[in-house]
């Protein structure tokens, strides 16, 4: 066997003994079908681990949208957006994310992970200084690696830390790097005071939103309710793939922000314009989500049932994040709570920064409350019955997904 071969057995066995495998099983997790009655949908799974917290990828509306815009622009954008990958889908798109999220201008990506890449490497280099909070997404940490920019991280939420590192800087410039609802243990950045220590010390605040558009501040997002807005020192970058139901992501910011970034950001230029579906059905979920902010507050409804539920503090957004202990623990727990009808999200090191594994549950808007209830019953119940060494519980959601036929919105 050659020593590559060897590695990869070697390196297969230490996650098997850590708990740490991932797999990319296809699940069939079509709620809203089984919420509408639909019988043969008796066998979905109730599904509390995705980031549809509004349950728009579903949306006939966004779904029309898409096939609309296959029919008018084709399957695929063709080129990278700087050659002839620019549809009039990208600039709707791009005016609909200002529009909700009250910033001047906006440029879509094919990711949100490329967003993140390309805004950071394109801000970065020797004379910029980036600052990041230690929670911050693997795609910020790889953009700020990138960059070649000099990198301090702050203790998670340390704004004293932060106001220190920013007041002994060498670097011209400096670049803080923060999310406004962090994606692990769901809670908010202080935003406000992060801002204010940004612009005493002349930097920029890039705040990743991916987990706070559509569900903060009645769906336009946490700089928008911290009224930040436009302010020419916050800047924000997106994903359309969450609440947005999408696929895709963007920066958002002043004017100068978007041209610095066509022209310099190379997950941007390098790589083929995001697809006119992805972006028609982005534009459309934008539209919605400006039109109903009952949408944001269903999924913070249930968030705080799941949180009452299982005896946890409510975090910010719509994840819940339930502490479990050991690695094991915690997948064991998501296999059987997957065999009893209810799929959670499972977070173990490396992506829990505090080395405390977790079920991740996720609020969505388009659960019925009833559903949530039992759901999350079912997860408190074998939670305690672990932490008390007692067996852990069988038993089906069935209960709960009738409940949902009857209820769903
Ligand atoms: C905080 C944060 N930023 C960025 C991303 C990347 O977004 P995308 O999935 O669109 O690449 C994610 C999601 O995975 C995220 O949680």
């Amino acid at each position: 066997m050659g020593a590559m071969q060897q590695w990869l057995r070697e390196q297969s066995t230490v996650r098997a003994r850590r708990g740490t495998v991932r797999n990319t099983t296809a699940r069939n997790t079509t709620v809203r079908n089984a919420a509408a009655g639909d019988s043969a949908a008796r066998d979905t799974l109730l599904d509390l681990a995705s980031n549809d917290y509004l349950g728009l990828s579903i949306d006939p509306r966004l779904q029309a949208a898409a096939i609309d815009a296959i029919g008018r622009f084709g399957t695929g954008a063709r080129a990278s957006r700087v050659v002839t990958g620019t549809q009039p889908v990208h600039a709707e798109l791009e005016a609909e994310l200002c529009r909700l999220t009250g910033q001047p201008a906006a440029l879509a990506f094919s990711s949100g992970y490329a967003a993140n890449l390309g805004i950071l490497t394109a801000l970065g280099g020797p004379g910029t200084l980036i600052v990041r909070d230690e929670h911050c997404h693997a795609s910020l940490i790889d953009g700020a690696r990138l960059s070649r920019s000099p990198v301090e991280v702050f203790t998670h939420g340390d704004l004293a830390a932060l106001d220190r590192l920013l007041a002994s800087r060498s670097q011209p410039r400096a670049v803080v790097v923060v999310e406004s609802i962090y994606s692990v243990l769901g809670d908010a950045a202080d935003l406000r005071e992060t801002a204010r220590i940004c612009a005493k010390h002349d930097t920029l605040l890039v705040v990743d939103e991916a987990h706070g558009i559509g569900v903060a501040g009645g769906g336009r997002g946490a700089v928008h309710a911290a009224g930040l807005a436009g302010a020419e020192h916050v800047v924000l970058t997106a994903t359309l793939s969450k609440a947005l139901g999408a696929q895709g992501g963007a920066a958002l910011g002043p004017a100068a922000l978007r041209a610095h970034l066509v022209n310099t950001a190379r997950s941007f230029i390098f790589d083929t314009g995001l697809a006119p579906a992805a972006a028609a059905a982005a534009a459309e979920a934008c539209r919605i989500i400006a039109a109903d902010p009952s949408l944001a507050q269903a999924v913070l409804g249930n968030a705080a049932i799941i949180a009452h539920v299982c005896g946890i503090e409510q975090a910010a957004g719509a994840v819940q994040s339930v502490p479990v202990g050991r690695a094991e623990d915690a997948a064991q727990l998501a296999v059987r709570l997957e065999e009893a009808g209810v799929l959670v999200g499972c977070f173990r090191p490396p992506s829990v920064p505090d080395g405390i594994s977790r079920l991740r549950l996720t609020a969505r808007a388009d659960l019925a409350p009833e559903q949530v209830w039992h759901a999350a019953g079912l997860v408190a119940g074998m939670v305690a019955a672990l932490e008390a060494g007692t067996p852990v519980p069988v038993g089906g959601i069935d209960a709960a997904m009738h409940l949902g036929r009857v209820g769903a919105r």
